[in-house]
């Protein structure tokens, strides 16, 4: 019964474990090669949605690299919309100036939290900033944001897990499932 809390919530699977396992190893591959010149490669993973992904993702990167996070949020809408109202929940703990800077996201919906982030980013002038996103829903795209490296385009739907969360939780399933319609959260 615990084991499938999510069921209630889950209308399909939209990317299964093994098929985002075997993107995910494409990705570190192709960025082992972009970066295989750079020294001071600094992957920054954006809180919390992204950490599964980094933490996969790095395991394929052969390049000496090292990771910092960042963690962003949202704010004055409801949990299923994103605004244009970003803010920094917690900060980078170096500096990245001269860094070549590769930024790892669970998702670009709107586009206005990675627009936020690379503005922030600019002011700090590393040597180059790249974006690797897991998922990206170009149909909602409000803000336009260049990515270097994008796992799987999806249809504009709710998703969750592989780090993504619905209200807090799942983000520990290793698939990416479709939210039902209408379900509703208790806070
Ligand atoms: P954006 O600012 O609209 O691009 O939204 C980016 C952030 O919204 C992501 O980093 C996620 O935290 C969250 N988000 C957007 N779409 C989804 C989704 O389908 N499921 C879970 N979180 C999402
Ligand atoms: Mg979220």
């Amino acid at each position: 019964m615990s084991d499938k809390a999510y069921a209630p919530y889950l209308d399909e699977i939209l990317i299964d474990s093994e098929t985002l396992q075997k993107r995910i190893r494409e990705l570190g591959q192709a960025v082992s090669v972009d970066y295989a010149d750079t020294k001071d490669l600094l992957l920054i993973c954006v809180l919390k949605g992204g950490v599964m992904f980094l933490t996969d993702l790095m395991r394929h990167i052969d390049v000496p690299h090292s990771i910092d996070f960042l963690a962003i949020s949202s704010y004055g809408t409801g949990a299923r919309v994103s605004s244009g109202r970003v803010r920094i929940d917690m900060d980078l703990r170096q500096d990245i100036a001269g860094k070549h800077i590769l930024i790892v996201e669970d998702i670009i919906d709107s586009g206005h939290t990675l627009n936020y982030i690379l503005n922030m980013l600019a002011t700090r002038e590393p040597a180059s900033v790249r974006i690797c996103a897991l998922l990206s829903k170009p149909s909602r795209r409000e803000v336009d944001i260049p990515i270097d490296y994008i796992g799987f385009e999806i249809p504009d739907k709710f998703v969750f897990g592989y780090g993504l969360d619905l209200d807090e939780r799942f983000r520990n399933l290793p698939f990416v499932g479709v939210a039902k319609p209408n379900v509703q959260f208790e806070d």
